[in-house]
């Protein structure tokens, strides 16, 4: 398999990473586009690297596109006169719809992801759609590649990314939020902060396994985990008089009603 990478920051970089510890492509078959030299020692390890769009491009049965979405317009005109119509364009840039990728690139075999950042640690989660039909062999290679990145989900409608943006795209980030808030009022608690910070971080990992292996739904262990006029239902009274529920909803639903705005922009 040969394989472009257009944008080496973060996402990029892990893509890189991914698919070479997972050995889905050789050193000499991964091409990685930068802007400047300024990582280019670093990356070498990983692939070929080029400081520019060219044809080389053109060897490549995948090209992803990790890009921010406002640098896109800066390298469609290059991408377009290099791509190939039997090769396929991979695009992580939220936002950019499918349509205006194969305008833009004069191209219709793209494919619209979004991942999440734990896709830097083989931890994450990308659902895709595509534009047009894949083949049986583009298909496999997509799902391979976007699988060594944690796991792949595919969207019979692009219109979904917009709640999956929502969802996963942003979650790390309300995972955060509410671990640096838990941690937070554990130091208001008079905790130190290495036990505040290891007791939040340790309850997280624990919950997730719990919920993954107790076959139980998430109210069914909300439920286990309180008794009557006990601790936890003393906090729950309160998160419901905050309206913690709700807050999380709408903000969840005002995440996608963006993730919209900005792909029809
Ligand atoms: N981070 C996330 O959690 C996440 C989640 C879902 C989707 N995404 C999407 O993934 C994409 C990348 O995000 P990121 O967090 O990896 O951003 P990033 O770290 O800023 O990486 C973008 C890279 O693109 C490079 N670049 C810009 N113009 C270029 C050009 N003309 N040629 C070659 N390289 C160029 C930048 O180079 P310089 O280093 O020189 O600026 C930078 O290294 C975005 O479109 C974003 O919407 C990100």
């Amino acid at each position: 398999m040969n394989i472009s990478i257009v944008g080496c920051g973060n996402m990029g970089q892990a893509y890189a990473r991914s698919f070479r510890k997972y050995g889905l492509v050789k050193q000499e078959d991964l091409l990685l586009v930068l802007r400047s030299e300024g990582r280019r020692t670093q990356l070498e390890a990983l692939g070929r690297v080029a400081l520019s769009i060219d044809a080389a491009i053109g060897q490549s049965d995948l090209v992803i596109i990790a890009v921010k979405p406002q640098d896109f317009g800066g390298i469609a005109p290059a991408l377009a006169a290099v791509l190939r119509p039997e090769q396929v364009v991979l695009s992580i840039m939220a936002g950019i719809t499918i349509h205006r990728l194969q305008g833009d690139l004069r191209h219709q075999t793209v494919v619209r992801a979004m991942p999440n950042s734990p896709a830097q640690i083989g931890m994450g989660i990308t659902a895709y759609a595509t534009g047009t039909e894949l083949n049986m062999r583009q298909t496999l290679m997509v799902e391979q590649l976007l699988n060594s990145t944690g796991r792949a989900v595919h969207l019979e409608h692009e219109a979904h990314l917009d709640p999956v943006t929502a969802l996963s795209g942003s979650g790390p980030a309300y995972f955060f939020h509410i671990v640096k808030t838990m941690i937070d009022a554990g130091l208001a608690l008079g905790l130190e902060p290495h036990v505040a910070s290891a007791l939040v971080k340790q309850t997280m990992l624990g919950s997730y396994h719990l919920m993954e292996h107790a076959d139980r739904t998430p109210e069914e262990l909300i439920q286990a985990v309180m008794s009557k006029g006990g601790t936890t239902e003393a906090a729950f009274k309160v998160f419901a008089e905050g309206k913690l529920g709700e807050a999380l909803s709408s903000g969840i639903e005002a995440a996608s009603r963006r993730a919209t705005e900005l792909s029809n922009s």
